[in-house]
């Protein structure tokens, strides 16, 4: 992991970082020296080794549970961090997940909402609670984290989430031109194929090889990888970058 970012004195918020490139971006922040708040849903455990091991490496961080889909949720999160760590400098907006693959005639309409929720409009709830102090303070950095399913419309069974993934692109740029004015910037990565427990649960081992066969740099990206991008937005190197989404895919899709 790299120390090429200097985020001391900031606070960072990650949502969904007790696994995965979450956790790989919380840690990544803190590694550059910010105090980071480590948002989880269910998965306490993997919050807390996160956690142990940023503190282990000399840094600060506190676990938060909070689910993200709900504005009361995202609202004690948010005022828990500001409480414990002072007001958020860095929102990375990372939670999100396919939930289940399923075709058109298969989606429930409960299913489709709860997949839109966890991926576009937690990144709203989260944006909304941060926006009025970043303003107020003319800074601050939000990094939403989408997907190349966002750009291509995702695998079989996927348009559920490859639709919310695509809307937190077009919200990203929307909101970059509301924040930009008061200082913030807003902007996106849209990864490819990384091995998180993502893939453990939604792709087989021959879908996985398919994918590989089609990348370029001939292999999958890792958390730790996608966190340097991370890091990069939210850092000064990308002071002029508002309402971009980098993908981050070994060459997988070039637009
Ligand atoms: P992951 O499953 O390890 O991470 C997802 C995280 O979201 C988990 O920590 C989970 O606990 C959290 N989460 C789920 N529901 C939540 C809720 N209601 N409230 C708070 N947190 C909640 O998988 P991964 O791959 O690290 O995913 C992170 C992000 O990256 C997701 O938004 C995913 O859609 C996106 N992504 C992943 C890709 C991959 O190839 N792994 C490719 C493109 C995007």
């Amino acid at each position: 992991m790299s120390n090429s970012f200097d985020f001391n004195g900031k606070v960072a918020l990650v949502t969904g970082a007790s696994s995965g490139i979450g956790r790989a971006a919380a840690k990544a922040l803190a590694a550059n020296g910010a105090r980071v708040a480590i948002n989880f849903h269910r998965n306490e455990a993997g919050a807390e080794a996160t956690r142990q091991e940023i503190i282990a490496d000399g840094s600060s961080a506190i676990a938060i549970q909070a689910d993200v889909t709900q504005a009361s949720g995202v609202q004690s999160l948010v005022e828990r961090t500001v409480a414990e760590l002072g007001p958020i400098d860095i929102l990375v907006n990372n939670a999100g997940s396919l939930i289940e693959r399923l075709r058109i005639l298969e989606l429930t309409e409960e299913r489709w909402d709860e997949v839109i929720d966890l991926n576009l409009k937690s990144a709203f709830l989260c944006c909304r609670a941060v926006a009025a102090s970043m303003m107020e303070r003319k800074a601050g950095v939000i990094v939403n984290v989408s997907s190349i399913a966002g750009r291509t419309g995702g695998a079989l069974g996927s348009i559920h989430y490859s639709t919310a993934k695509g809307g937190l692109i077009t919200f990203t740029k929307g909101l970059a031109k509301e924040l930009a004015p008061f200082g913030v910037r807003v902007n996106a990565i849209s990864p490819g194929v990384i091995d998180t427990r993502y893939h453990e649960q939604f792709s087989t081992p021959e879908v996985m090889k398919s994918y590989v066969a089609g990348i370029p740099l001939g292999r999958v990206g890792t958390p730790e990888e996608v966190a340097e991008v991370i890091c990069f937005l939210a850092s000064d190197a990308a002071s002029y970058l508002a309402g971009e989404t980098i993908e981050i895919n070994g060459g997988m899709f070039m637009d």
